[in-house]
């Protein structure tokens, strides 16, 4: 797997609560290479929490920082890149992704991925009336465009360690 990806990128994309993160931190240490997670340098540059900087400056001004930050993290590689569910959706990101990385697409169900973004309060579109509608109307959205990754791992309800070693085979 680490001979397919030469110098570039490995890109997790998906919804929230597909796993990104931390199958992408397992799949890093199994392949040896560095991971980095878009949404961690994006708060470590603007010094800033995601919730914070929407609330301050709002979606667009989070999405362009997003772009420059992905950007740069893929010019220099082989490194996991874990991005923010909404990061593929802009067009420019997926070029450059498809273009510089291999992209995976953690597929998950609503049910799973509703149990675990439930659990945590950090998500600032799901901040609506009904977070849960909202979630199935974004899955609706997004799923026909990551659906264009170069590889889909299915992010089912079982260990990350499984998930991780799933996705490593289906790029070997
Ligand atoms: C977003 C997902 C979040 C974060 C921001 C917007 C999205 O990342 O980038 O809240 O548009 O789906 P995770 O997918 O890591 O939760």
């Amino acid at each position: 797997a680490r001979r397919v990806l030469g110098r570039r990128n490995l890109v997790f994309v998906g919804l929230m609560g597909a796993g990104k993160s931390a199958i992408g931190r397992l799949v890093a240490q199994m392949l040896e290479i560095p991971f980095v997670d878009s949404d961690h340098e994006i708060e470590r540059v603007s010094r800033m929490t995601i919730p914070e900087l929407f609330e301050s400056y709002g979606e667009p001004e989070f999405r362009a920082l997003e772009a420059r930050v992905i950007r740069r993290l893929l010019r220099t590689g082989p490194r996991v890149l874990s991005t923010g569910g909404g990061a593929f959706m802009n067009d420019a990101i997926r070029a450059t992704v498809l273009s510089n990385g291999l992209s995976v697409w953690l597929k998950a169900d609503l049910d799973v991925l509703w149990t675990r973004v439930n659990k945590r309060g950090s998500r600032p579109l799901l901040k609506t009336a009904n977070p849960g509608q909202t979630l199935s109307d974004l899955l609706d959205l997004r799923y026909p465009v990551y659906e264009k990754a170069d590889v889909t791992v299915q992010s089912r309800d079982a260990a990350k360690e499984t998930i991780a070693a799933e996705t490593v085979a289906a790029i070997a």
